[in-house]
């Protein structure tokens, strides 16, 4: 079973989604982590962003590869570097563009056709997997969203005014609505979950009620089938 989960940055997906998928006993892929790699390596390789002929280039050339929670470009652990803030703004420019988004878009199909799988983005519901047995939209509102990474900032010793990070936010935010590929937005027979006021734990057992009931559903109508045959 594909089991998709699309949201805004900062509505807790990558972790939601992790922890769904142990409960499940499913894989996880988190494709974000995928456009964060190819822009960390055209950052290291000095490509200019506004060359998409050579960013390009680069993606096809660039080899992805997890190793348990592990990320690694070209046999390069990136784990850490790809969550910085300089990968962070840049990404835009590589998820812009349509042939970079194909590619990586053919290599998640390629990881899903082997395995159960949960899969995380802002396109997995729409664009790379809109026959999926059982999609999921996470949202939160904004100034929920804000306040939460500014704690989580705050705990790890990087103080950010509120403000900044709702500004970043909010940037982001229209980036990937306005994608004209890809575009983060619900799709139309996908759950939606309000985590508003909801901890990790509540989500995911809203998430697992979901999911319990499409593969009994499943389970059903393939047993229908069988006594039909
Ligand atoms: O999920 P995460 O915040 O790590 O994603 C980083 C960025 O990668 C997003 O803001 C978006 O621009 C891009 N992305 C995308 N399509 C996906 C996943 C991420 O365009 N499926």
């Amino acid at each position: 079973m594909i089991v998709t989960i699309d949201g805004p940055a900062g509505a807790g997906k990558s972790s939601i989604a992790r922890e769904l998928a142990r409960s499940l006993g499913f894989s996880f892929l988190d494709t974000g982590a995928m456009y964060r790699a190819i822009t960390l390596g055209a950052i290291r390789k000095q490509i200019d962003f506004s060359d998409q002929a050579s960013l390009i280039l680069h993606a096809q050339a660039s080899r992805i590869r997890w190793q348990n929670d592990q990320i690694f470009l070209d046999d390069d652990d990136v784990t850490r570097e790809i969550r910085t803030p300089v990968v962070t703004d840049s990404i835009k420019y590589v998820a812009n563009i349509n042939q970079i988004r194909n590619a990586l878009s053919q290599q998640q199909r390629e990881i899903a056709a082997r395995q159960d799988i949960v899969t995380e983005g802002r396109d997995q519901g729409t664009e790379v997997f809109p026959d999926a047995q059982c999609k999921l939209f996470l949202t939160a509102s904004p100034a929920e969203r804000a306040q939460r990474r500014h704690q989580q900032l705050a705990e790890l010793g990087r103080p950010i005014p509120l403000e900044e990070i709702r500004a970043t936010q909010d940037r982001r935010d229209a980036e990937d609505r306005e994608r004209p590929q890809g575009a983060l937005r619900p799709a139309d027979d996908a759950v939606i979950v309000n985590s508003d006021g909801l901890n990790r734990e509540q989500v995911v057992e809203m998430m697992l009620v979901t999911v319990r009931n499409k593969l009994d559903s499943q389970a059903k109508s393939a047993s229908n089938n069988r006594s039909n045959a």
